[in-house]
């Protein structure tokens, strides 16, 4: 796999720390994008002329005391990359992969994917003018990505298979076919995931925080996430460098298996979990994603289905939402504490890779199961058309004391 190589700025540390803050978020620059003022460090001779860029990025990093408290620490931070323009992180790598494929004159972009990077896709190829395929597992996908990759005009193929399949398929394709592939193992797409990390320590102050937690699938934000703070400890951005945890689903934990080895061995999995996004048994990152977690003093762990969605809905009911494989990074966190690897103390930051309206589906079953009903259910109640129903429904607490 092939790494980008470009000559990094001549400045360091607060000199360069002092250039990316001066950039404001004027409409129509460069600056405007999360990704592009980075542009430095993500693909620096690109011509304002040559970007396709919505905006995305900037996205809110954000506080709230109940989720930190169901985590068990003090301080918590959700980096929501759910407030990217097609609700997921995967912007920030398809502005640029998008932008290059632009450049080179592809004619036509294409990927597999569980369904945001389709989504992500479709939607920056239909602003490029560049016809746009995507594989995605057939029955696998959420409706709101589905959705998407519709909507924005992608050719929608619904392979009979599942994730890894899609992705060998897509490979095979892009090398017979000539198409552009814009999968996280196209460098491009990982230059601009790296911009996760950059605006995090922006937005810190440029204070590394002792944690950053993340889902993990294909390992492409792993790679992503270690690549931007070899970078910023290279660059005097930061003068410390934060542990990463890498979190999968416990149907879906390759990687976790390997790390428990002591990296000795790659395995493969037949991946079955509730979110989707993360459904993917042989991740495509592998290697990079090791280097990664050696270099930041890292842990990988898996956490069950249930754990995710019990995370979910504390982090839903603050009023900020997720979805379902954004929620392995805050239940990460939880397990991390219990077993005394993270500190109550400590500062975590923890991204929120997906909007909650990504999988609608999922948040009309949890809370209207029963026997038992999860922690944070929720049951909608149907009524006749009557104030009387409205003053029982009152009298209740089901409304008044939530
Ligand atoms: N969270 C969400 C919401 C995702 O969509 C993905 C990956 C991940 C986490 C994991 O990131 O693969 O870089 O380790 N989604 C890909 C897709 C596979 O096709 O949309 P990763």
């Amino acid at each position: 796999m092939l790494a980008l190589q470009y000559a990094l700025p001549a400045e360091r540390g607060a000199a360069l720390r002092a250039r990316f803050d001066a950039r404001g978020t004027a409409p129509s620059s460069l600056d405007a994008s999360g990704v592009w003022r980075y542009r430095e460090l993500v693909l620096p001779d690109a011509s304002a002329s040559d970007v396709v860029t919505h905006p995305e990025g900037n996205t809110p990093l954000l506080r709230r005391a109940s989720v930190a408290q169901w985590c068990g620490v003090d301080a918590l931070l959700m980096k929501h990359e759910g407030w990217n323009p097609t609700g997921s992180f995967k912007d920030r790598g398809m502005t640029v992969a998008v932008t290059q494929a632009k450049r080179i004159g592809a004619s036509a972009v294409a990927c597999a994917s569980t369904g945001n990077t389709s989504a992500s896709l479709a939607a920056y190829a239909a602003q490029a003018g560049l016809p746009a395929l995507v594989l995605v597992p057939n029955g696998q996908v959420t409706l709101g990505k589905l959705a998407q990759s519709l909507a924005y005009g992608a050719r929608t193929l619904l392979v009979r298979g599942n994730f890894d399949d899609c992705l060998r398929l897509a490979r095979e394709a892009a090398e017979r076919f000539g198409v552009y592939l814009a999968n996280s193992i196209n460098p491009y797409r990982i230059a601009g995931q790296k911009t996760i990390v950059l605006e995090l320590l922006q937005q810190l102050g440029w204070r590394a925080p002792d944690w950053i937690v993340l889902p993990a699938g294909n390992l492409g934000n792993t790679a992503a996430f270690g690549a931007a703070l070899r970078e910023a400890r290279e660059l005097g951005l930061i003068d410390t460098m934060p542990r990463i945890a890498a979190v999968q689903a416990s149907g879906a934990a390759p990687f976790a298996a390997s790390y428990r080895d002591g990296f000795s061995k790659r395995y493969t999995v037949q991946a079955e979990t509730a979110a989707t996004a993360i459904r993917i048994g042989d991740p495509a990152s592998y290697s990079r994603a090791v280097r990664v977690i050696r270099e930041t003093n890292g842990v990988v762990l898996d956490v069950s289905d249930a754990a995710i969605l019990d995370a979910k809905a504390a982090v839903d009911a603050s009023g900020v939402g997720c979805e379902p494989a954004s929620a392995a990074s805050v239940a990460g966190v939880r397990e991390l504490v219990s077993r005394g690897v993270i500190r109550r103390g400590d500062v975590v930051a923890c991204v929120l890779t997906g909007h909650i309206l990504k999988d609608p589906e999922i948040l009309l079953q949890y809370h209207a199961r029963t026997e038992p009903a999860p922690s944070h259910a929720n049951r909608p109640l149907e009524i006749e058309p009557e104030l009387g129903a409205i003053e029982r429904a009152l009298k209740q607490g089901e409304v008044a004391h939530r």
